[in-house]
């Protein structure tokens, strides 16, 4: 139990919710938008795909005037590249550009703060044709694509976030439909995409006096299994790959070592152009923002031993790299019914770890359950269970503020349900629930959950009923 004398949220706190782009959106080939990776990659068997998602494009009006009366102060959303530049380098599409001002002016119209995702895993087939983040050009197609939202959007737009959860698109590709076989080819597109989101957060400075730019990497506090120092080492080691390098990276401009060393000892070194260096010191994040769903816990993993761990495409679970770590379960958390940890009292630990390395203020883009919801006959969805988790993430956010720790937004996934990575629309992650199923698309109608009202009153009453 916690002895801090808790202090209130601070008067602007941004309470809102997240979605994406290929998630939410749906009309995957309307509006002149062209494929993204998403449209077109093979998906598990029996997995709905993204072509309709929520419809929110079709529905963003009612979507906002939603989330209006849940009293959200932000919204985080991406953009999705192929609306606005259909194959990723070429002309501007108009009909994409209006689509994402109408929704900013209506999230203005309702005193809601748009807080906006540049990219989050939707890269342009036709770039991934062309070598996608394994060809250098395609920095320059994502730094031009940068510019023109800053050009389009910055008079409206203050908060902005480069890439989602590059981290786990470079260890759990499989999962997210991203990556490659090849250790070195990954972390060699780990390194073009870190020399975009420099150049992009430079132009972003360069363009918009008073924009605010960051990355949004998920960032977990790893445990280490035991208190062995063998085990605390791993547990040091999966902490430097899986979140400081990308935060080192994007606050400082350098690789961070121990990450550095891991790379290096698996022949996984990305190639530097010259250049890169200064460009990569030059990229000054504002703020950082982070997704967080679930700590992480990992043991030594000597050499030649086999792993014990089950091998999934679940971007939560299953890293290894013998000589450094291995993930295992925790053992003593409860799990989601899909089987991730719920570890509330992480999120304390691991906002405060961001903290005293970085100092800058964070927000929170992603925090949520996600869950089989079922719609009652009583017309409702009580989902109690996601209340539960969010109360006591909330909880400890508040302890992470009290800690003093800068943390200024709130954004839970997800403002609406939405299709998962890889778990198809049956996971749901939303406040307002979506009428519809895998396979059957009913009528979208939208249903507000139990945890809609409950969450109504979070915000209405800053942070103090919870
Ligand atoms: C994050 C992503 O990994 O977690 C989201 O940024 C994703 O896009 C969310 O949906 C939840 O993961 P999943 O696999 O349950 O959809």
């Amino acid at each position: 139990m916690s002895n801090t004398k808790h202090k209130a949220f601070p008067e602007h706190f941004l309470w809102g919710g997240s979605t994406s782009a290929y998630q939410v959106e749906g009309a995957w080939n309307e509006g002149g938008k062209g494929p993204s990776v998403q449209d077109v990659k093979q998906l598990p068997e029996g997995t709905s795909d993204f072509k309709v998602a929520a419809d929110h494009y079709h529905h963003y009006q009612e979507d906002v005037a939603l989330m209006a009366e849940m009293g959200f102060k932000s919204y985080r959303f991406s953009i999705a590249w192929t609306r606005i530049v259909p194959d990723g380098d070429g002309a501007i599409n108009e009909e994409g550009i209006q689509f994402y001002q109408n929704l900013i002016d209506e999230l203005l119209k309702h005193q809601i703060e748009p807080v906006v995702t540049v990219y989050h895993f939707d890269l342009p087939a036709a770039l991934e044709e062309k070598g996608g983040w394994d060809n250098r050009e395609t920095i320059d197609a994502f730094v031009r694509y940068c510019d023109i939202l800053f050009d389009r959007f910055g008079d409206k737009v203050k908060y902005w976030q480069t890439i989602n959860e590059q981290n786990m698109m470079i260890l759990s590709g499989a999962a997210i439909g991203t990556g490659s076989d090849s250790m070195q080819k990954t972390y060699q597109q780990n390194h073009h995409m870190l020399v975009a989101q420099a150049k992009a957060m430079k132009h972003c400075h360069d363009k918009l006096a008073e924009a605010k730019i960051g990355p949004a990497p998920n960032i977990s506090i790893t445990y280490p299994k035991t208190n062995k120092p063998e085990d605390i080492q791993a547990a040091q080691c999966f902490n430097a790959l899986r979140n400081w390098l990308y935060l080192d990276m994007a606050v400082y401009g350098r690789y961070n070592h121990q990450a550095w060393a891991i790379l290096e000892a698996n022949d996984a070194l990305p190639t530097f152009e010259p250049g890169d260096e200064e460009v990569l010191k030059a990229g000054k994040a504002d703020f950082i923002a982070f997704n967080y769903y679930t700590s992480g816990t990992v043991e030594a993993y000597p050499v030649g031993e086999a792993t014990t761990d089950e091998k999934t495409a679940d971007q939560q679970k299953g890293q290894g790299i013998p000589g450094f770590f291995r993930q295992v379960p925790h053992g003593d958390l409860e799990k989601t019914e899909f089987g991730w940890e719920i570890d509330p009292i992480g999120l304390r630990i691991t906002a405060n770890e961001i903290y005293s390395r970085y100092a800058l203020p964070l927000m929170i883009t992603e925090n949520g359950l996600g869950g089989r919801d079922t719609f009652t006959e009583d017309g409702k969805v009580h989902d109690d269970y996601r209340i539960h988790y969010l109360r006591e993430h909330i909880e400890q956010m508040q302890l992470a503020i009290s800690d003093g720790v800068e943390l200024f937004g709130y954004h839970p996934w997800s403002a609406i349900d939405l299709i998962s990575t890889h778990e198809g629309f049956r996971k749901r992650y939303g406040f307002i629930y979506v009428n519809r199923s895998d396979f059957d698309l009913k009528d979208l109608s939208r249903i507000r959950k139990d945890s809609f009202y409950w969450y109504k009153d979070v915000i209405a009453s800053n942070g103090e009923n919870l």
